[in-house]
């Protein structure tokens, strides 16, 4: 245990005392928190953070699945402090712009998937996702087709949390009581092999099924009022669903039958998560417009990008000639401090190599993963490149879940961090394990043995319940 001073102890329980007074946490059980209070976190350094008491955590999660690079890069900070000093902000309304922006718009360019035309910056990963409905419904005003308004999402799916990718998100806690979702958003199937497979059916014949199903979605819906399909390569927040073998080149053909922009929510995946550049590239995927965040400046600072196809550019110039002005845009769109940081970050991960590393090391994490398979608590073990989670049932013949009520997923959270980790625990008892990507051997069989100490503890206090 680290020594704390009697002043370090007075600091820290007066923070305690104002957080519960001032703070409204995200993704938080709100009446629990008034009970449990925060865990204040006060620096990093490489993959771990400190909480007030100096307890030290290996951050199994890079934070919300962001600090691609650790909690400590100087670099960065010297990006930032470079900026700050030269253009602390400027825009890119009325045809200005600032220096890095463009340099990073072209730099995003380069490094795409597939042939895109245009960056359009905003500053998270909702605010990218939201900009795109924008876009695709602007695009089918201007090809004349008012009808083509409706997209498709997947249940399970994470796209964020503004009004519209609220709705496209496919998770219960984000649309119960919020009215949501809107109109003209579908939800298609979740690819969890896994979970929804039928007896004996293997990956590519449920990939089949799944690209069946989406197809008679289209048809049901009529094609003519479909615009647009999201799909994160590896859904994050859903649960870490790695898609089934041929699923994307299943349901590519589908979309393209009936004229369907198909959108990569790369907010996760992006910049070497599944162990190349985009998850694109790992599921073969071609997109008409991707969105980017998180790891774009290793979550140093709020940037993310939107990325259109030429057809959606041209679409824009008409509709923006026709009107008078493209009518949209935030104030912090490409702000000149965050370009700099996104554009440090970059370099940094050609120069290191950052994706020869996640190829190298992703095997231990995942085999650690697989071998945790065997513990009677874990239904699945899943996961691909610096990505994977653990599922928790509580019968793993039936794959019966635990009852919420039972807070499994959250006393796991509470012991992996008493072990020195922390993981996020999603979509009921999901275990998710997502590090930054500079993590070396050590750390991660470090990060596996909290986790396997955690899980040994969870066993021991349900069976203490029985
Ligand atoms: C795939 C995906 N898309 C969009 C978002 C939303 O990003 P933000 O929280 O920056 O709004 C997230 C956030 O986790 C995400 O995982």
């Amino acid at each position: 245990m680290p020594t704390v001073s009697a002043e370090d102890s007075r600091q820290a329980a007066s923070l305690v005392e104002h957080d519960l007074a001032a703070l409204a946490h995200p993704y938080t059980n709100l009446a629990a928190h008034q009970r449990t209070g925060p865990l204040v976190i006060t620096r990093g350094e490489g993959v771990r953070v400190f909480d007030t008491s100096g307890n030290e955590y290996i951050e199994g999660l890079a934070g919300l699945w962001c600090a691609s690079l650790g909690f400590s890069e100087p670099r960065l900070v010297e990006a930032a402090t470079r900026g700050m000093a030269k253009l602390p902000f400027y825009h890119s309304f009325g045809g200005k712009a600032p220096a890095p922006t463009i340099e990073l718009a072209e730099r995003l360019i380069a490094l795409a998937p597939a042939p895109m035309s245009k960056v359009l910056f905003a500053n998270s990963g909702s605010e990218a996702n939201d900009t795109a409905v924008k876009l695709i419904w602007y695009y089918n005003n201007a090809l004349g087709r008012p009808e083509k308004k409706k997209i498709i999402s997947r249940r399970r799916a994470y796209h964020g949390v503004t009004v519209a990718t609220a709705s496209l998100t496919g998770l219960p806690a984000n649309h119960r009581d919020f009215d949501l979702p809107l109109e003209r958003f579908l939800h298609a199937d979740c690819p969890h092999h896994w979970r929804f497979a039928d007896e004996g059916e293997d990956e590519e014949s449920f990939a089949s099924r799944m690209a069946e199903n989406l197809e008679r979605l289209i048809v049901r819906e009529g094609p003519d009022t479909i615009a647009a399909m999201f799909a994160e390569p590896v859904m994050g927040a859903g649960g870490v669903i790695v898609p089934p073998a041929t699923y994307f080149a299943k349901i590519q053909p589908v979309l393209r039958r009936y004229d369907i922009l198909l959108l990569a929510d790369e907010v996760i995946c992006g910049f070497g998560r599944t162990g190349n550049r985009w998850g694109c590239e790992t599921f073969g995927i071609q997109p008409d417009m991707l969105t980017c965040a998180k790891a774009l400046s290793s979550g140093y600072i709020p940037i993310s990008a939107l990325l259109v196809s030429e057809p959606i550019w041209q679409a824009m110039v008409a509709e923006s000639e026709k009107i008078g002005v493209f009518g949209h845009g935030y104030t912090y769109s490409g702000h000149p401090v965050a370009a700099e940081v996104a554009l440090e970050t970059l370099r940094i991960y050609e120069e290191r190599d950052i994706l020869g590393h996640v190829r190298q090391i992703a095997p231990v994490l995942q085999e650690g993963l697989r071998a945790l398979a065997d513990h009677p608590l874990v239904g699945e073990a899943r996961g691909v490149g610096l990505v994977g989670a653990l599922e928790l049932v509580e019968d793993r013949r039936t794959k019966s879940s635990f009852p919420p009520a039972l807070g499994v997923g959250a006393y796991f959270a509470r012991r992996a961090e008493a072990h020195g980790l922390i993981v996020r625990v999603i979509a009921g008892d999901i275990v998710a394990v997502s590090p930054p990507l500079i993590i070396s051997v050590a750390e991660i069989q470090e990060l596996l043995a909290r986790l396997s100490r955690a899980l040994d503890d969870t066993l021991l206090w349900l069976r203490s319940k029985e």
